[in-house]
């Protein structure tokens, strides 16, 4: 059986999974045999079946109460303990309901558990377990959390590394790997099955887990840099926008790589650089998962937004952009998104357009529907402006524009670390963002492409990597994306991605989403409170940016001042002049919110300007 959907699993898949599993797994930890089980408790079906076990009603019909503990209640468990070896989605009640039976019984619960090093711990795997069979039974809708891999060291976001048993469920999958894959670590990866199995159950416990608070005090702790003293005074990082600081989780994983896995990719045929391409490759994996992108090969890696746009313009837009033809952008792009389309306009004759926006920064949609025409071949739009923070709506202009037969690019720099994205919902055409705004290093990011585009494209640097054939005649180009990822790749960055990316995940982009809409309102408050302070960029719909201009002091004077008080701070045009010429200004003074920030940061930013002010 192929998984094909890794966000939704049948009651059919886990049965199957689950035969699977049990015809590897001659044992259950506590060294109990599950073929000596009484038939009753077995879930393995006679082997030539070969599909869904006898006895396992691939519709679970029985009604969630009888089935499924009550999994709030316990809180997150502490320790397991092998119990009857039967799998709990699996237990149909062909003779009326039965209690539920786990192949871990949870006890000592009450105590919050850390992940394991599969991202998840045993119980919150095993109580994902459980919980997988909730929806199977009730209508509860499955998390669409990437999956965390398994050799990561991470520690789940904002919990405490405390040590970890290797009782339960781990012991059950290490088991299964030693014995049957003969691999010392990971999990189980040449087992797909399992592989799917895990990473379907990890999206439906990471989306149980959103139930655990969010607890900044504990997040702050995933980033040793927090920790330090600038001019004596604790460091406050409020330049979110320009990038941010890195868990723990992205900075060990990085390390991890350098120090186990490190090689050259795809060409040399020995261990290690087996390793590293799986490794850069299931990063590409998780990526598409974040980015609820189709398939992995719509996903390129760049060295961040920039070059991703400059990717998309100079393959995408020199061959489709001709003389005559339009590129619709707005007045919030970033330059990153503006001097690529310029260069191409220039060169091929074709012509910028610009939708203008409010005085509170908001895109003027009626000025953009008439800008919209036969003749746009592109929207190119920020999703987030980097220097107002407008959420520009761009679903909605997504359809706008494939009404008029346009192709749409989004940049994702500012929107990815604080806004859920799905790109097929979305249905935009391109989706670009960098690493380094979303926790993970600097020099790695991606372009998400629609496949009959990526496919059209034609490559944009040549090199090695990129070719199926070289002549000095001619040279063939392999399929996307190997064909835009010319070199060699950036493989320990993109792994690093991928582990911001895991961590991310595990808080849910909801919580952050929430948490910092309620810290942006907060500080909204507490700087327009300021006597002489002007907000710039006021739209009901923002990430957490707040520029602003402060009567009688310049911007470059405000940045270095807060500086002094321990306050990191962007003060200038932040590569979005004509956003900022809009509004009659040459700079603001812009501090960015991140997951990290705290309301008793900002108190101490507007104390900090208030200072600043009365000097
Ligand atoms: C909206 C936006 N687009 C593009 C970029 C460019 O990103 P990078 O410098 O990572 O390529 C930025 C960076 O600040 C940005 O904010």
């Amino acid at each position: 059986m192929k998984i094909t959907n890794m966000h939704e699993i049948t009651s059919d898949e886990i049965a199957a999974i689950a035969t699977r599993l049990y015809r590897q797994l001659p044992e259950m930890p506590d060294g109990t045999s599950l073929r000596s089980l009484p038939a009753a408790q077995q879930v393995g079906p006679p082997a030539s079946t070969g599909g869904i076990p006898a006895g396992i009603s691939p519709v679970i019909d029985v009604p969630t109460a009888a089935v499924v503990p009550p999994l709030q209640s316990a809180g997150i468990p502490s320790t397991l303990t092998p119990g009857p070896a039967v799998m709990p989605v699996l237990m149909a009640a062909p003779a009326g309901l039965r209690p539920p039976v786990y192949p871990f019984d949870v006890v000592n619960g009450g105590n919050a558990t850390p992940l394991s090093a599969s991202g998840l711990s045993d119980s919150e795997f095993s109580r994902g377990l459980n919980a997988n069979s909730l929806p199977i039974t009730s209508s509860r809708t499955p998390g669409t959390l990437p999956f965390s891999e398994s050799t990561a060291s991470a520690s789940p976001p904002g919990l405490s590394e405390a040590s970890d048993g290797k009782d339960g469920l781990r012991r059950f999958v290490e088991r299964i790997r030693v014995e049957h894959t003969g691999q010392s670590s990971g999990f189980c990866h040449q087992d797909p099955l399992l592989q799917g199995l895990r990473q379907k159950l990890s999206a439906r416990i990471a989306a149980d887990l959103k139930s655990r608070p969010f607890d900044v005090h504990q997040i702050r702790r995933d980033f040793p840099i927090l920790q330090q003293r600038v001019h004596g005074k604790p460091l406050i990082w409020l330049d979110n926008a320009a990038t941010t600081q890195k868990p723990r989780a992205v900075i060990e994983k990085i390390k991890s790589f350098y120090e186990n896995d490190n090689s050259n990719i795809h060409r040399a045929a020995h261990t290690l650089a087996a390793r590293s391409t799986d490794a850069y490759e299931a990063a590409r994996q998780k990526i598409q998962k974040f980015l609820g992108a189709g398939t992995p090969e719509q996903i390129v890696f760049v060295r961040g937004t920039t070059e991703g746009i400059n990717l998309v313009a100079h393959t995408f837009g020199r061959k489709y952009i001709g003389e005559g033809d339009e590129i619709v952008l707005s007045t919030l792009e970033h330059h990153a998104n503006i001097v690529p389309w310029q260069m191409i306009a220039q060169e091929n004759r074709a012509i910028l357009r610009v939708i203008p926006v409010t005085d509170r920064g908001e895109i003027q949609m009626e000025e953009y529907q008439r800008l919209l025409g036969p003749r746009t071949r592109l929207v190119a739009l920020t999703q987030a402006s980097n220097s107002l923070g407008t959420i520009l709506p761009v679903a909605e202009m997504t359809q706008l524009a494939k009404r008029a037969g346009a192709r749409v690019l989004i940049d994702g720099a500012q929107s990815v670390a604080h806004l859920p994205v799905n790109v097929q919902q979305m249905d935009c055409d391109f989706f670009v963002f960098s690493g380094h705004k979303i926790f993970g290093p600097t020099g790695i990011g991606a372009v998400y492409a629609k496949s009959d585009v990526l496919e059209s494209m034609p490559p944009w640097q040549g090199g090695g990597n990129m070719i199926r054939d070289v002549t000095f005649e001619q040279t063939t180009y392999q399929e996307p994306p190997a064909r835009f990822e010319a070199g060699t790749p950036n493989v320990a960055d993109a792994v690093g991605l991928g582990a911001a990316l895991d961590y991310v995940g595990q808080l849910g982009l909801a919580n952050i989403a929430s948490y910092e809409h309620e810290l942006l309102q907060y500080a909204t408050h507490q700087l327009s409170r300021i006597n002489g302070l002007t907000l710039i960029g006021t739209a009901p719909e923002k990430v957490g940016v707040l520029s602003f201009v402060l009567r009688g002091h310049r911007e470059e004077e405000v940045g270095r001042r807060l500086d002094q008080e321990g306050i990191a701070v962007r003060a200038g045009h932040h590569c979005s002049q004509p956003s900022l010429r809009r509004f009659g200004l040459e700079a603001t003074v812009r501090p960015s919110l991140s997951l990290y920030n705290t309301r008793e940061e900002i108190d101490q930013l507007a104390e900090a300007i208030r200072k600043i002010q009365h000097r």
